[in-house]
């Protein structure tokens, strides 16, 4: 099949349907459009698996929005700005702090389980944050307790029509306007063309490009490389946010998240020796901005020649810890450790992609008819650095107003639109001998560990950049599975971090370069933005 899709079709027929809005993903911003878009137009949302199995569901912070008496917008606007390291949207911040509490509010009647006592709504305290305006549910249950809620919400109370288990390979474009997406089903590998006059990414991070994570195994990336292959710009890819503890033991699928609201209680960061290394470093110590304490803890563990430091919450109420913390509680139980009495074991861990499909404030891409919300966007609310518990609330804000602006969009198209009849062309013959998708997936992420990961060099990079490339061309496939596809697009990207984290020759923010360590306003208090010409739309990466 000719470029820009990846998709092979061996003579299967092809299953049709039709939506006014495709919505692609099952966390936080897939739900939020699909249900709100539902109320006046066709909505189908396709998911690569459940509901339960997206970064939204693992979610353990909760989400950000300026509630409190002692807070406002205003407030919410410049810790952000000030976390984000000079590289914040501002017309974009200044959406979400000032639409986040309504929008906060709204999610509240669908989802009524958020933590209160005496009826006052809980504020939680994280890293970074001037006043305590973190809301959550089930104590650190905040990502399961809304995606059920809002799953639940999409399931019996609206519209649209839900697909579980349905991967996507690529989007459908025509005359340069994105007009759906060709999908698979994972039960029975049927190939269906989804057409739509506006297709919404919501497809999250890209977590599993460096393997060990905090989001789920789903995170493959495959919104943002499908996006790029389709033309759309992409930008800020060298900002990947490692999360300061994640738990630092072997044999986790997903690593497990540590919440930054543990040190939001009082809990502290220890090395070796036990010393509190925070203190004297930054005036917030262990509340300093994500990006300060992984300087931090990435300098001490090198000092101590040690793959890890220690959280301490062991001066904390043991029950407090227990109701205030049930997931870390019972993930921790699992390895036989346990908060009020064991120091844990933690480590950066690659969390959450600043970067993605770029967006106007109203979430629409370069590409006519194609919109992103949530991880897999970059709306330029995360500068280059992502304050705690402010992703929930991008998707929450981004996602109302894609659908605020689907009348505008939609009443725009002419009739031949609407009546969008789609084929897709023949696809190049397979390869004889099919490469081995597990094997290249485990070359690359090691690759990307060791050479573009918490701590970067130009050197480094180069060599990240030159081992990714020869992946790509000796991947040949022979069978085109979910396995082959991932890789694909866990290639591709990978490739363009390694990119952008080599032009950019400073230290900013999640992006830390040995090389170049201060931070260079003058050359480089600008995006990095990637755009695939026209010409070279051939190959996946
Ligand atoms: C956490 O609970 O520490 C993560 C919250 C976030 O990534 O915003």
């Amino acid at each position: 099949m000719s470029r820009p899709y990846i998709a092979r079709i061996d003579g299967e027929k092809l299953h049709r349907r039709t939506f006014d809005v495709l919505v692609l993903g099952g966390g936080i911003a897939g739900l939020t459009a699909a249900i709100s878009a539902a109320r006046r137009w066709r909505v189908g949302l396709l998911t690569k698996a459940g509901f339960d199995d997206t970064a939204t569901f693992l979610a353990q912070g909760g989400i950000a929005a300026a509630l409190g008496e002692s807070d406002s917008p205003d407030l919410h606007f410049e810790d952000t700005v000030k976390a984000g390291a000079g590289l914040c949207d501002e017309k974009a911040v200044r959406v979400l702090v000032d639409e986040g509490p309504d929008r906060v509010r709204e999610l509240m009647e669908v989802c009524p389980h958020f933590d209160r006592v005496d009826g006052e709504i809980v504020l939680g305290r994280e890293g970074a944050h001037s006043v305590a305006r973190v809301v959550h549910a089930g104590g650190d249950a905040t990502g399961s307790e809304v995606s059920s809620a809002l799953a639940e919400a999409a399931r019996l109370g609206s519209r649209v029509q839900l697909y579980e288990d349905e991967f996507v390979i690529d989007l459908l474009t025509l005359d340069g306007r994105c007009v759906g997406a060709l999908s698979m089903s994972l039960d029975d590998g049927q190939l269906t063309l989804n057409t739509a006059m506006v297709t919404v990414l919501a497809t999250g991070g890209a977590g599993q490009v460096y393997g060990r994570t905090t989001n789920p195994t789903v995170a493959t990336g495959d919104g943002i490389a499908m996006a790029y292959r389709a033309g759309a710009a992409i930008r800020d890819l060298e900002f990947v946010q490692f999360h300061p503890t994640g738990l630092a033991v072997e044999g986790q699928e997903t690593v497990l998240l540590i919440t930054e609201a543990l040190r939001g209680e009082g809990a502290y960061l220890r090395n070796e020796a036990g010393e509190r290394f925070m203190v004297g470093k930054d005036p917030r110590a262990e509340l300093a901005a994500r990006d300060v304490v992984v300087r931090a803890m990435v300098a001490e563990m090198r000092r101590e020649k040690s793959d890890h430091v220690y959280l301490d919450a062991r001066h904390l109420d043991a029950e407090m810890l227990a109701q205030r913390f049930p997931t870390v509680s019972a993930g921790l139980a699992q390895h036989g450790l346990h908060l009020a009495t064991d120091l844990i074991p933690v480590a950066p861990v690659c969390h959450y992609f600043i970067g993605g499909v770029m967006t106007d404030v109203w979430g629409r891409s370069t590409v006519p008819g194609l919109y992103a919300s949530g991880e897999c966007s970059s709306t330029g609310v995360h500068g280059a650095n992502r304050l705690a518990s402010n992703s929930l609330l991008e998707g929450l804000v981004f996602s109302d107003r894609v659908v605020r602006d689907l009348d505008r969009y939609i009443g725009s198209l002419g009739e031949d639109v609407r009546r969008l009849r789609f084929a897709l062309p023949e696809s190049a013959p397979a390869a004889q001998d099919g490469a081995d998708a597990a094997a290249a997936r485990r070359a690359l992420t090691a690759t990307m560990l060791q050479w573009a990961g918490v701590v970067r060099d130009g050197n480094g990079l180069k060599v990240a950049i030159r081992e990714l490339r020869r992946l790509n061309s000796e991947l040949a496939f022979g069978r085109m599975g979910v396995a082959e596809y991932e890789t694909l697009n866990l290639l591709t990207l990978g490739t363009q971090i390694a990119k952008s984290a080599l032009l950019r020759e400073e230290s900013r923010g999640v992006h830390l370069r040995e090389d170049f360590p201060t931070r260079d306003d003058e050359r480089w208090r600008r995006h990095i933005t990637l755009r695939l010409p026209p010409a070279q739309r051939e190959g996946p990466a």
